[in-house]
């Protein structure tokens, strides 16, 4: 049985010019991190599942910022999207598209962001009612030409390109008709997390607003 999300697709990607794209490994970081970002500006905040501690940390994140908006990211499986939804993530973006994570996400109530490289995935996902999709890798897998492309056949669907993208390129992407967002890890760079600089966070955050359309 679906369940209606709380913030759906579009709403996710149309927050901000950019949603960070974030990897942690010390919880104690979640909390510092999500208000430095919101305090920049940005609060829809994609907590990828690659690291032992992603889970807590989206957990912290829910629980404590109330401001953030926090997904989970590198949502691979049905068991993904149910950890994510448990640990109180509000949307989940995925690498590429299957529709069990499809239904799953639907099912738990989750916002989707699928990612698509080929015009046979944008079809499969449109095909199960997506039209909000990640374009992931953005640059490795064509760049802004690639998003001009599909403008023509797939004129109903809305992109957030995602990887390779940086707040020097974001703009060749962000001027494209069919994108609405871009994904990016350069908001929250490691060594700045451990340095628990968050007023350097926070001054990367207020960067992208310049971005805006
Ligand atoms: C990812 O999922 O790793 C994102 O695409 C981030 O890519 P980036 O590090 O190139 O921004």
């Amino acid at each position: 049985m679906s369940k209606i999300p709380r913030y759906s697709a579009l709403q996710v990607i149309q927050d901000a010019p950019v949603i960070p794209v974030i990897v942690l490994n010390d919880v104690a970081h979640a909390v510092p991190m999500a208000r430095a970002l919101v305090a920049g500006g940005i609060r829809m905040l994609e907590v990828t599942l690659r690291t032992p501690q992603a889970l807590a940390c989206i957990e912290a994140i829910a629980k404590e910022v109330p401001e953030a908006i926090v997904g989970a990211g590198t949502v691979r499986t049905k068991a993904d999207a149910q950890a994510a939804a448990m640990a109180g993530a509000l949307f989940a973006v995925s690498p590429g598209y299957t529709s069990a994570v499809g239904q799953a996400c639907r099912d738990l109530g989750l916002a989707l962001l699928p990612g698509v490289a080929t015009g046979s995935e944008i079809m499969m996902a449109q095909e199960d009612g997506f039209t909000e999709l990640k374009f992931f890798p953005a640059m490795q897998a064509g760049g802004p030409a690639m998003l001009k492309a599909w403008g023509g056949p797939f004129f109903d669907v809305k992109f957030c390109p995602t990887g390779g993208v940086t707040l020097q390129n974001a703009t060749e992407f962000l001027a494209l008709p069919n994108v609405v967002c871009v994904g990016g890890s350069w908001l929250v760079p490691a060594v700045t997390l451990a340095q628990g600089d968050w007023a350097r966070i926070t001054q990367l955050a207020r960067d992208t607003q310049d971005l805006k359309k």
